[in-house]
């Protein structure tokens, strides 16, 4: 069955949050930390490894309720079951959304069609399994003999991002294998990959769900005719595997039907790395490690279905969003990791949020009056510190923060942890706090200001704070708590597709500039311009003429 079809801003308690809105949005956060002492205790889910702390947001418990009460009446429960369960819930596609599924256990049923697609999930996984351990080992070799030593995972969007992340992410628990990562059509990103490499002892992973990608197949022929400038055709078998869901493209390219691992039509591409997309992930730091994950991310499924909502923390986390991007008119959210292992965490769930989140109409195919797919950005810190917090402290904007943190360091060096860490503190303090008029007079007092020069420059040190974040303190990055965090944040945009109404599983607008592209291409190569708005007719005319 499909999701259900309302319009979020015609219930009741859309209409109360508006009005509560009204109440709330002079009132400082900390104000509402002076007026209730208890307010962290209240304001937190302990889960696992997981303490998620929202205190430090413009709530209270008037807002919580209110928040808890649109996702019911939005009927979020029933969204949840429909959603594990293998519904087809991207209507528009006519497809179920089921990455749930590639990380339950091996006794789980889920029906796709009145079919269990569990024991097809799980021979994927002991194939995954196999090639991964053969590979580690070096009993599989090269075609003059060598064991591999090098990875190139070919892809785009949802078949790069994910393995690029996790494997930067786990970088702590890798093996001996090279894993690199071919995304853009840019030929300068493929000739800097492949220019050290030894195609003698390089693996090519070709990921593309469609196995349409123009991105993907460019780069793949790139690397096939690199390939053979040294090899022969028979010996792309030894060297090139694809996971897709199109066993007739990639055979047609010259890839064996013995290294093809399959993937579902159910699996959205920016959810997919639980699949055989994540196989780059499992040679890198073995299959081991790449089930931990799985499991990770499952034990968040289940939290997710599970707990009650003030209690579940993709939909607190979810809802608190909401209420700052459609009460506070908040333009984005930030994401700070304080660890240099997530770097690309950033990257990968703008995909995830923007790509899912960032739809126009709602499930009735009207335009939606209301505000919805958040932007989302962020850097590790304390990077990020010293580049765009300025912002985040004392710009005009209003842009809510999740702070990730971990209780213990992977490296063991306990020195630089508690400094990584008292910094993670501070800022949400600082942010929170802001400086007092007070606390900028002594301090110009200590260095012996004159007066008129402190009275000159307390409007620019002077600042509110009153910036909301959440902290999501982790005891350690581990592929489990790894796991776990994607997931949540798979879920949070699911929760909001539900409340926005609106589909998050597809994705049209992106597949207008791939059907652009082409025919541009053509024009290019034929250098025969056709029809186009005066700008794009301009700048390819001048183009084609100096290049
Ligand atoms: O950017 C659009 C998109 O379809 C993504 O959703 C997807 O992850 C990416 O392209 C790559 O697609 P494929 O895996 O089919 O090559």
């Amino acid at each position: 069955m499909a999701l259900q079809n309302i319009n979020p801003i015609n219930t009741t308690t859309w209409k109360r949050l508006e009005a509560h809105y009204a109440d709330m949005k002079d009132r400082s956060i900390k104000e509402l930390f002076q007026n209730d002492l208890d307010r962290a205790s209240k304001f937190h889910i302990a889960w696992n490894d997981f303490l998620v702390d929202y205190s430090k947001n413009k709530i209270n418990q008037e807002t919580l309720d209110l928040l808890l009460n649109l996702a019911e009446e939005m009927q979020l429960k029933d969204a949840i079951v429909k959603y594990f369960r293998g519904d087809l819930i991207n209507k528009t596609e006519n497809r179920a959304v089921l990455h749930t599924a590639l990380r339950a256990p091996e006794e789980a049923v889920v029906l796709v069609d009145g079919v269990n697609v569990i024991p097809e999930i799980y021979t994927v996984k002991k194939a995954i399994e196999t090639f991964s351990n053969e590979i580690i080992s070096g009993n599989r070799k090269g075609y003059t003999g060598k064991p591999f030593t090098d990875v190139v995972n070919i892809g785009i969007g949802g078949s790069d991002l994910g393995p690029a992340m996790v494997v930067e992410a786990l970088q702590f628990y890798k093996n001996h294998l090279n894993v690199h990562f071919v995304s853009n059509v840019d030929g300068d990103h493929v000739s800097e990959v492949i220019k050290n490499l030894n195609p003698e002892t390089t693996l090519f992973v070709i990921v593309s769900k469609t196995f349409t990608t123009q991105e993907t197949l460019t780069n793949s022929e790139t690397i096939r005719t690199w390939f053979l400038q040294s090899a022969q055709p028979e010996d792309i078998a030894k060297h090139f595997v694809a996971v897709s869901t199109n066993i007739e493209k990639v055979t047609a390219f010259g890839i064996d039907e013995s290294n093809i691992f399959p993937m579902w039509d159910w699996v959205g591409g920016r959810f997919s790395l639980w699949s055989a997309v994540g196989l780059s992930i499992s040679l890198a730091v073995g299959f081991d490690h790449f089930d931990h994950l799985l499991k990770g991310a499952h034990q968040m499924d289940n939290h997710f279905k599970e707990e009650p909502f003030e209690k579940n923390i993709p939909v607190v986390l979810a809802l608190l969003s909401i209420w700052y991007n459609n009460f506070f008119n908040a333009e984005s959210e930030a994401l700070i990791p304080y660890t240099q292992y997530l770097q690309k965490l950033t990257p990968y769930l703008q995909q995830g949020i923007m790509e899912s989140n960032g739809k126009s109409v709602d499930r009735d195919g009207k335009p939606v009056q209301y505000q919805t797919g958040t932007i989302i950005w962020g850097e590790p810190g304390t990077n990020s510190q010293h580049a765009f917090f300025q912002l985040i402290h004392q710009g005009t904007k209003l842009i809510p923060t999740d702070f990730i943190g971990f209780i213990s360091p992977l490296h063991g060096n306990q020195e630089h942890h508690d400094k990584l860490m008292s910094n993670f503190f501070a800022q949400t303090e600082a942010l929170l706090q802001g400086k007092s008029e007070n606390q900028v007079q002594d301090e110009c007092d200590k260095l012996g200001m004159a007066q008129n020069q402190a009275d000159f420059l307390k409007p620019f040190k002077v600042f509110a704070g009153d910036k909301p974040t959440n902290t999501l303190l982790i005891k350690k990055l581990t592929p489990q708590s790894l796991g776990a965090l994607i997931a949540l944040y798979e879920h949070k945009i699911f929760v909001q597709g539900v409340l926005w109404n609106i589909f998050s599983y597809d994705q049209w607008g992106v597949e207008l500039g791939k059907q652009l592209a082409n025919s541009i291409l053509d024009e290019i190569r034929s250098k025969q311009v056709k029809k186009h708005d005066s700008s794009t007719l301009f700048l390819l005319e001048h183009f084609l003429k100096n290049k």
